[in-house]
């Protein structure tokens, strides 16, 4: 559930906030957020495991806006990151560096070195020399760094291919054949702290079946690790759960800790995290964007809207499909339209095949942008980025302002 909605004059709502309004203020293209939703999607998670020892860690990734951050952080929200700059911008936000867990392939010495100044709660490693690195490091600081490792448990998460990473294909984690090898060296390396077990399987996930056969395989492994004397204290799941963008009905956050504490029966001491990111930003933003003309051929009709595949990448990425919503309805017989932007692209369109009643000059809303969105945006076209507008109510703060031209070229040198 999330906080978009048609009020009683018939127009879309951010929260409190007819988002004409909101388009007036700011702008378009626009960004809005809801903090309210934000909050909500958070507690759905977090209250799903009150009653077992868990670390709600939000996946930075899905958008980062310190805006964003900082109404998690002050919930309590752990981060899932996965670069320094990640990190920075939790501990800008007001975030808690002892709730951070720091995944990702290829971390560098320096990344490893700031995460373990500001004390982080977890690394999730993914490889060997990884492991070597990072007890390097510590030792050079005179640390010893808490780890996890990533482990692939070769389970299909019947996703779009580019976003599955569990499967043995994939470049993630540690070959699940392989792992009590893996374990047994960072055991033995002097300035690492083995502490937890991470996986990942993919994201927009839309059955459980898969999440459950990944914890099943997992938990089998901590007990054959216990058995050799290493302890895990946690098992870290990932992120991965899917959103409706269409007719999709992915389970709900408390179907899905319900099914998982079925089976942590018998490891309840075993510290739960989990590392959400879609399920908590996507459906909490919407992007707005103006119909600059419509166009009529032959075969289709055009909808030119003033938001590009700059601005949201995924159809264009990986097909995918978000609702296109009129922000003020209009009566009459829809026709229908794709809907794309201005850049030079045959791939720029943000949907296709729409059925809307739309006159030029409208308004219409980009649901479940508020994961992937604004992170994945660029300036190609020349374009700046556009403005990011977090509603709280009846406020609207600006978390991000619209990026001027100047500031694009303003690290560009001419020759001498
Ligand atoms: N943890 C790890 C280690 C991850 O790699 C990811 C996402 C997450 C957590 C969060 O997953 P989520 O709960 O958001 O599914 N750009 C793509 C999605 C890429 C996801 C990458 N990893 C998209 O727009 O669909």
């Amino acid at each position: 559930m999330d906080y978009f909605n048609y009020q009683q004059d018939g127009q879309l709502y951010a929260e409190d906030i007819a988002v004409t309004d909101l388009a007036e203020r700011f702008g378009t293209p626009l960004y809005v957020y809801s903090r309210a939703t934000l909050e909500r999607h958070w507690r759905a998670f977090d209250s799903a495991v009150a009653d077992h020892p868990h670390l709600i860690c939000y996946a930075v990734k899905a958008n980062s806006n310190l805006g964003v951050l900082n109404v998690l952080a002050r919930l309590g929200s752990g981060f899932d990151i996965v670069s320094v700059g990640e990190l920075e911008r939790v501990i800008a936000a007001g975030g808690d560096a002892g709730k951070v867990v720091f995944s990702g392939v290829g971390k560098t010495a320096a990344e490893m070195r700031r995460a373990l100044e500001l004390d982080i709660k977890c690394f999730n490693v993914e490889s060997e020399p990884e492991l070597e690195r990072l007890n390097q490091v510590a030792a050079e600081m005179g640390k010893v760094a808490s780890v996890s490792l990533r482990i692939n448990p070769d389970v299909d998460a019947k996703t779009h291919p580019y976003i599955s990473t569990g499967l043995r294909d994939n470049k993630f984690g540690i070959a699940f054949d392989r792992a009590p090898e893996v374990y047994r060296l960072a055991h033995s390396l002097p300035n690492l702290n083995v502490i937890g077990m991470d996986c990942h399987i993919g994201s927009q996930l839309t059955e459980l079946t898969p999440f459950i056969d990944a914890t099943d395989r997992l938990l089998a492994l901590i007990d054959t690790l216990k058995a050799e004397g290493i302890v895990i204290r946690h098992l870290d799941v990932g992120g991965g759960l899917g959103v409706t963008y269409n007719d999709e009905q992915p389970p709900l956050p408390s179907d899905y800790a319900k099914a998982l504490l079925e089976r942590l029966e018998n490891h309840m001491d075993l510290e739960l995290i989990f590392e959400p990111g879609r399920a908590i930003a996507a459906n909490a933003g919407v992007l707005v964007t103006r119909v600059e003309y419509l166009k009529h051929t032959e075969h289709k009709n055009f909808a030119i809207v003033d938001a590009a595949m700059n601005d949201l990448i995924r159809p264009t990425l990986y097909h995918a499909w978000q609702a296109i919503v009129p922000v003020v309805p209009r009566d009459g017989e829809p026709l229908e339209y794709d809907f794309v932007g201005p850049i030079c692209e045959t791939g720029d369109y943000i949907g296709k095949e729409r059925l809307l009643k739309l006159e030029q000059g409208d308004l219409v809303a980009v649901r479940s942008a508020g994961a992937y969105g604004f992170v994945m945006s660029s300036n190609y076209n020349t374009r700046p980025r556009v403005a990011e507008i977090m509603v709280d109510g009846d406020q609207a703060h600006v978390v991000r302002e619209r990026e001027t031209l100047s500031q694009l070229w303003q690290s560009e040198r001419l020759l001498p």
